[in-house]
């Protein structure tokens, strides 16, 4: 199996963290959700102004999996104020980890969390946190594996649409 390595992304990376992030999104949540909410999330979250804006955050860290040079998943980190809930000075939200489809099962997600893991201790946060749609149960159950435990629940809103998230953690 080709080696996967993992990278800090800069504003270098921006056109692949940008096709990651839209496709890895539609490949998730399309049959789920109207093409309206869709487009709205695609377009507010996901555009290169945004994208490069959260890159020069200091609470904020992409991260990208690469297999050989082809960019096949990333994960999104936030801190402090840049937290969607909790907002603890100790605590580190995963707030996105996506490998694209066709590279699912070859341990790139295992490597974006152990790089999480590395980067909440290097921050010596008390643990990590991360809401997941109650209906995608498949990445519940990779948490699950993982050491995550469920502790509580918050909206997410997609285009219109609000969603219910599980709220996860792990000790570090
Ligand atoms: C969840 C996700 C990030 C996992 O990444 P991955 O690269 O497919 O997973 P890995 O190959 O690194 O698997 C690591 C371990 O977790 C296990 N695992 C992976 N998916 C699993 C699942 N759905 N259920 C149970 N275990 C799972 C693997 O078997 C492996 O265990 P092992 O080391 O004992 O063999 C990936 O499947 C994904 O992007 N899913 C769609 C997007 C998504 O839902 N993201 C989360 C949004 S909250």
């Amino acid at each position: 199996m080709t080696s996967i390595y993992i990278i800090r992304a800069t504003l270098e990376n921006i056109t692949p963290l940008q096709t990651l992030s839209v496709t890895t999104f539609r490949e998730t949540y399309e049959a789920y959700n109207t093409p309206e909410d869709m487009q709205h999330h695609l377009s507010t979250h996901f555009n290169t102004a945004q994208l490069s804006t959260e890159i020069n955050s200091p609470d904020i860290s992409y991260y990208i999996a690469f297999q050989q040079n082809t960019p096949i998943g990333y994960i999104r980190l936030n801190t402090g104020q840049a937290q969607t809930d909790l907002k603890d000075q100790d605590t580190l939200e995963i707030e996105r980890i996506y490998v694209l489809q066709q590279f699912q099962g070859l341990k790139a997600g295992q490597l974006l969390l152990d790089k999480a893991i590395a980067v909440a201790r290097e921050k010596k946060a008390a643990f990590i946190w991360l809401g997941v749609w109650t209906k995608n149960e498949k990445a519940q159950a990779f948490y699950h594996k993982q050491g995550f435990v469920p502790f509580g629940q918050h909206i997410f809103r997609l285009g219109a649409d609000e969603q219910m998230d599980i709220l996860m953690k792990r000790d570090i």
